[in-house]
């Protein structure tokens, strides 16, 4: 097996339903992600995305089957705090400023204060919250508390950056923003991105591959390369091409 990027390889995942009953979330699932790639993973509600998310993350042992990453398990990567974690909602301390809410699992990681701090203010600018460091988060709106959550993933330098339906709570306006946001931050360093969505148009102009999931039970239907050029402005969004993107894939759900 190769080293680099991520393998998945036979994965399926079952669960014990409440009376015992097996749910299969996940069957026999393969495909790579490449370093530094974007990559998405789309389908509708139950189709299995968290469930794979969490197992690349190693918050959950799968059933069967093999990941490989970097060479590695995820519970290796996992302890080595390679990955960052974004999730639907930014599960902020409210308590805590902007700044001591980044600098949480920097903490944990016991980094020196001096450090911290650096990081910090580096953070807020990757995300544009330089003038917020010292609120509280009830302050601010949905779209700059995910930005926060961002901001702490990112905290630790994480060469994988895993992200749950970050942007699903949030208004269509602000959902597009913080796409072109996202692509900027990621166009800077380039970190592996597995983004979890259920839309479509939003994995087209994130993703330089979507992998579609179907349900019942989740298993990958098609993965489609996205060959649009790169930077992404949401321009784009009007364009033929990127219709066509988006019809393809809602194609690809068809009989599902
Ligand atoms: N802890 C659990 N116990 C039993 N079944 C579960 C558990 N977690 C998930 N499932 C089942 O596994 C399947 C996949 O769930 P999962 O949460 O991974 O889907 P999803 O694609 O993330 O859905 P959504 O878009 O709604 O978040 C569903 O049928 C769900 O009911
Ligand atoms: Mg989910």
């Amino acid at each position: 097996m190769s080293s680099a990027g991520i393998q998945i390889r036979d994965l399926s995942m079952t669960y014990n339903g409440k009376s015992g009953e097996p749910i299969t979330a996940l069957q026999n699932i393969n495909f790579d992600i490449r370093e530094g790639e974007f990559i998405s993973l789309l389908g509708p509600s139950g189709c299995g995305k968290t469930t794979l998310l969490r197992i690349i993350a190693d918050l959950l042992k799968p059933s069967s089957g093999d990941i490989s990453i970097l060479g590695k398990t995820p519970r290796e990567i996992r302890l080595q705090q390679k990955y960052g974690i974004v999730f639907q909602s930014p599960v902020l301390y409210d308590w805590r400023t902007v700044r001591r809410n980044i600098c949480m699992p920097m903490e944990i990681m016991k980094i020196p204060k001096k450090e911290r701090t650096a990081r910090i203010t580096k953070m807020l600018e990757v995300v544009g919250l330089e003038d917020f460091g010292y609120k509280y988060p009830f302050e601010l709106s949905g779209g700059m508390q995910q930005r926060v959550g961002i901001a702490r993933a990112l905290a630790l330098d994480p060469d994988f950056l895993l992200m749950d339906e970050p942007f699903s709570a949030l208004d269509e306006f602000t959902r597009e923003k913080l796409n072109e946001d996202l692509l900027n931050i990621w166009s800077k360093d380039k970190k592996t991105v597995i983004f979890v969505t259920h839309n479509i148009p939003e994995a087209v102009f994130l993703s330089d591959r979507v992998v579609v999931l179907s349900p019942h039970p989740g298993r990958v239907s098609a993965i489609v390369d996205i060959d649009l050029p790169r930077p992404r402005k949401n321009a784009l969004r009007e364009e033929a091409i990127f219709y066509e993107y988006v019809a393809k894939i809602r194609k690809s759900f068809e009989g599902v």
